[in-house]
């Protein structure tokens, strides 16, 4: 119960990773802000959250609309009254080769992934910064630091993320926020369900530990990034990869 009286938001928690590290925080005492564009999903990782006791709050909200995150701060800071955590993890993916990519696609993935990043941070820094203390946790990726043939858009904006993540480190150390990174390699959700037999089977290749990853692998590296045991820990990306790079 590490985190018992603390109130964290996890974007894109209907699902995936997102669910399981809103999950991960309720079980370690934390009150649950579920904030995702679906709503009817994020409704049951609230049920999850609540299961354990602990006080959930569902916010639809599309994290690269500043309007839509401005007023999911002000409602988590009215009903859950304050604002301890927050993890970035909304992202998306929209592949395909260099040339052949769109504008739109270009913009979609670095508006949410990036912008929605630099939104929620923005959001919650002022009630951080007032009670002097806060972790922030953003969800980057292996991709943003090897490239990947494809992912010229995802991969530009993790690797931003990256960097933001370490910016936002250098400028609220001395307000007591920490501010880390989380760069799960591949791991089983439906962003990975996409990839074809052939694909997976030549990425299991480059894995040393000889599996994908799971949502609870990457939701264990979150939970210790905002426990009091790394509390001295901020601007570090700490990745959960399976060996694929070690860095
Ligand atoms: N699955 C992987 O292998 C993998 C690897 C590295 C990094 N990641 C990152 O982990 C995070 C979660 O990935 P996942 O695999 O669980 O994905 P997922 O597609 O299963 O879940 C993403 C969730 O984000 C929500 N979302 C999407 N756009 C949003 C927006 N604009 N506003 C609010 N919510 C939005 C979706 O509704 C969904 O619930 C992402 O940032 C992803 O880039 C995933």
């Amino acid at each position: 119960m590490m985190l018992q009286g603390k109130v964290a938001i996890v974007t894109g928690a209907a699902q995936g990773i997102g669910r399981a590290i809103a999950e991960a925080l309720a079980r370690d005492g934390a009150d649950v802000a579920v904030v995702d564009l679906d709503v009817a999903r994020a409704q049951e990782t609230a049920q999850a959250v609540s299961s354990q006791g602990r006080r959930a709050l569902v916010i639809k909200a599309n994290v690269a609309e500043w309007a839509d995150v401005a007023a999911m701060a002000d409602r988590v800071l009215a009903e859950l009254g304050r604002i301890d955590i927050l993890v970035n993890n909304a992202g998306i993916t929209r592949d395909g080769l260099l040339l052949r990519m769109k504008e739109e696609d270009w913009n979609a993935v670095l508006d949410v992934n990036l912008k929605g990043t630099f939104h929620c941070t923005k959001a919650v820094l002022p009630a951080m910064t007032k009670q002097r203390s806060g972790a922030l946790v953003n969800i980057a990726s292996v991709v943003g630091v090897m490239g990947n043939a494809g992912q010229a858009n995802y991969a530009a904006s993790k690797a931003a993320v990256i960097g933001l993540t370490k910016t936002v480190a250098r400028e609220y150390a001395s307000r007591g926020i920490t501010v880390n990174a989380v760069a799960p390699g591949f791991i089983g959700t439906a962003m990975t369900d996409k990839l074809s037999g052939e694909v997976r089977a030549a990425l299991l290749t480059q894995i040393p530990l000889g599996r994908l990853g799971t949502p609870d692998d990457v939701a264990a590296a979150v939970r210790f990034l905002v426990s009091p045991a790394a509390a001295y820990i901020t601007g570090h990306v700490l990745h959960v990869n399976g060996g694929m790079i070690m860095v």
